[in-house]
């Protein structure tokens, strides 16, 4: 509910230099959602077996204002609304969600551009226009947005929060980019805070850091240049440095390869994808798993969910533990290890992310990293310049609850995740589609609507 996202400048009529307080607070819905997984090559048997989830946020667009539903993603920089439905392989459940009409609103202006946007799976074609978008109490007028003429595989808008994801391309003010510039926030940086189904207080903090869902400090970690990627593209990579394993009886053991390995950080995407000797080395140490060839999934006892194992990741000198009990599915009764190897585009998905807190500050290109929990909620304003993101430490202790208290076997993330390297969203490749506004000329596609 947009209603309850409340933007905490005391006096909002200060002017831009004084409002060090500035930060936006939306809440973040984990909606149940339809996951159709898949192997990259094959379908697996698992298809269609579970709910799942997809993390949203919702946004108001136009004048007067009309409630849209987009998925959070971290692993693409547009935001756009109004996918179709009938091919989004989830016609029923895209149409559960609110629509963009674009006749309506008075602000909306026209760009005359379009362009293809290309995710890990499906894609779609948008007209660029401008218009006011309002989180809760605040306002950004004239952002940029797409309107969706043809979309495949894709059941709700998306909002993006990635700079952008193509080196080359120019890129445009994007919904981050806006807040700032606007005066909402003080930096692009924002926090994100997921959480399980059962416990749908989520959110996203634009401009601040919420110190009572971590633990300890953050870890500072620097977002890696594309040159340093394995697809060479701009995203939330960051260097994993190691991997370890808790046993229910407290003992753990870390993984013997020393390994220095860039992975990415992508809140559409289900599933972790992780390189192949991590991959292995996972499924090597958790107790009687074994590697099933026709899937690509190591099954385990499902007894295993219930424990309180963890596996650890290792970033800087901060390790983040992710409970078996999220890293562990069931499935018809049958329990796989919830990770695939991938050693092109490796990336952290929803598992991952509601285990750990992570700020992504754009402006000094880092991310800051802790072991997520719940004990209240101080928000911090993230200030301008270097060093912006406070260092204050985490006010949540060990006996805290984690930040995802999962049901066992919970498939979660989005619906569309899957057969691509980076799952949903995420253009796909660095060369095709993600070029911006001002680079694209009309392509000739989806454009016969208009919109004015
Ligand atoms: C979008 O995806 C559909 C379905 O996979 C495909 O047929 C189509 O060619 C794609 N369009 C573009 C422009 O990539």
């Amino acid at each position: 509910n947009p209603g309850d996202a409340k933007q905490s400048t005391e006096t909002p009529s200060r002017s831009l230099k004084a409002r060090d307080e500035a930060f936006v607070r939306a809440p973040i819905n984990a909606l149940p959602g339809q996951p159709k997984l898949k192997r990259r090559q094959q379908e697996i048997g698992i298809a269609n077996q579970k709910a799942g989830t997809s993390y949203t946020i919702d946004f108001e667009i136009g004048t007067p204002a009309q409630k849209v539903t987009l998925i959070l993603d971290t692993g693409s920089p547009d935001l756009w609304v109004n996918p179709t439905c009938e091919t989004s392989g989830q016609p029923e459940y895209c149409e559960t969600f609110p629509r963009f009409d674009y006749n309506k609103s008075t602000t909306i202006v026209d760009l005359k551009v379009a362009d293809v946007l290309s995710y890990g799976k499906g894609n779609v074609t948008i007209e660029y226009v401008t218009d006011t978008v309002t989180i809760g109490s605040a306002v950004i007028k004239k952002q940029i947005l797409g309107i969706g003429f043809g979309s495949h595989d894709i059941p709700m808008g998306i909002l993006g929060l990635s700079t952008s994801v193509n080196p080359i391309a120019e890129s445009y003010p994007y919904v981050l980019d806006s807040m700032a510039t606007q005066g909402l926030i003080n930096s692009r940086a924002f926090s994100l805070d997921l959480r399980s189904v059962d416990n749908p207080d989520g959110a996203i903090i634009f401009g601040g850091v919420d110190t009572g869902k971590f633990i300890g400090k953050l870890e500072k970690l620097p977002i890696l240049d594309p040159t340093e990627t394995p697809s060479g593209s701009d995203r939330y990579w960051v260097t994993l440095a190691g991997v370890g394993i808790t046993y229910p009886n407290g003992s753990s053991e870390v993984g013997s390869d020393t390994l220095t390995v860039p992975v990415f950080l992508d809140s559409g995407g289900t599933l972790s994808r992780l390189p192949t000797r991590v991959f292995n080395w996972i499924g090597e140490s958790i107790p009687g798993a074994k590697f099933d060839t026709a899937s690509g999934f190591y099954y385990v006892d499902c007894a295993l969910a219930g424990q309180e194992g963890s596996v650890d990741f290792l970033f800087g000198s901060k390790t983040i533990k992710v409970a078996w009990a999220d890293f562990i599915w069931e499935i018809q009764g049958q329990c796989l290890v919830g990770v695939l190897p991938e050693d092109e585009e490796p990336v952290f998905g929803d598992s991952f992310l509601r285990a750990a807190y992570v700020v992504y500050d754009q402006d000094n290109r880092n991310l800051h990293l802790a072991q997520a929990a719940n004990c209240g909620s101080t928000i911090v304003a993230i200030k301008s310049g270097k060093d912006s993101v406070p260092s204050s430490a985490g006010q949540c202790k060990t006996t805290d609850p984690p930040s995802a208290p999962t049901p066992s076997a919970t498939v979660s993330g989005s619906p569309s995740e899957v057969t691509g390297g980076g799952g949903l969203p995420g253009p796909a490749g660095t060369g095709t589609g993600t070029a911006a506004v001002p680079t694209v000329g009309p392509t000739g596609t989806g454009t016969g609507g208009g919109t004015g």
